[in-house]
């Protein structure tokens, strides 16, 4: 089988604010993501990881700031992006209704994006990246564990080859090992695919096993951004009690 190769996009998030009433989630948010690079933004329990991720792409609009895939400007107003993105959801969002097969094909089918039998072609290859197998297509989501789930959502993903891939908590209510070789998936997938990839986090293990850097985001400022090591030594107390697990 021979890899798709999709080549990552960079991101460059500039003052981002966004506040819901009175409430400042993003303060004044700056980062840059390099094309291919596997980012992870860590933090506690509120601090605005999901609503990060929904603004890129375009899920929520900023108060202000800009945020730019590819050099281009992403807005809740531009409908279509030109870019290939895909979004793993907290939730994972699978049908209950279809099979892992017909949920993981289910964007190409309904966008007449390619024929039946390329369809089966690369939903099977999608499945075999995130090590299911055929036999698994023909499950309803009901009959999967929760790593199962975990890796239809991600298959579902790719079948857009994305050049940028977001994930949300992809290891909450997983157990520890489990949340492990979802955590290798992850890397692999980035490797192989080359696709930028953010992952939004507050698995501590998680974050520091596969990431190529990381912030630390709390109160919707960040306390720290760098390579794992440097986020480890950082001597914001913050970011120190939450390294202690303190709390989550
Ligand atoms: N649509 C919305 N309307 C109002 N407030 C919102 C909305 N979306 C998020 N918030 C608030 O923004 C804050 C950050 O939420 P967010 O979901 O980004 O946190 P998080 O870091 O992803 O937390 P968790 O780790 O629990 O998933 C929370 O206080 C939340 O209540
Ligand atoms: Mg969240």
């Amino acid at each position: 089988m021979t890899a798709p190769v999709s080549n990552g996009i960079p991101v460059s998030v500039r003052k981002l604010r966004k506040s819901y009433g009175s409430h400042v989630v993003l303060e004044s948010l700056s980062l840059e993501i390099a094309a291919g690079e596997l980012f992870v933004m860590m933090g506690p329990s509120g601090s605005g990881k999901s609503v990060f991720l929904r603004h890129l792409i375009g899920l929520e609009e900023p108060d202000s700031g800009e945020i730019e895939v590819a050099g281009q400007r992403v807005s809740s107003e531009v409908v279509e992006s030109p870019h290939r993105l895909a979004m793993v959801f907290q939730t994972g969002g699978l049908l209950n209704s279809l099979t892992v097969e017909e949920n993981v094909g289910l964007y190409l089918r309904e966008h007449r994006l390619k024929p039946p039998a390329e369809i089966t072609r690369v939903v099977a290859e999608k499945l075999s990246l995130v090590q299911l197998g055929v036999e698994d297509g023909a499950k309803y989501p009901a009959e999967l564990s929760g790593g199962m789930r975990k890796r239809v959502a991600i298959a579902r993903a790719l079948v857009v080859e994305p050049q940028l891939i977001l994930y949300d908590e992809p290891t909450s209510e997983l157990d520890p090992l489990v949340a492990l070789t979802i955590g290798r998936e992850i890397v692999n997938l980035n490797r192989r695919m080359g696709a930028t990839t953010v992952v939004v986090t507050h698995d501590r293990d998680l974050a520091f096993g596969i990431a190529d850097r990381i912030a630390f985001l709390a109160e919707g400022r960040l306390l720290a951004l760098g390579t794992p090591a440097e986020v480890r030594q950082s001597s914001e107390p913050l970011i120190q009690r939450f390294l202690a697990a303190e709390f989550k």
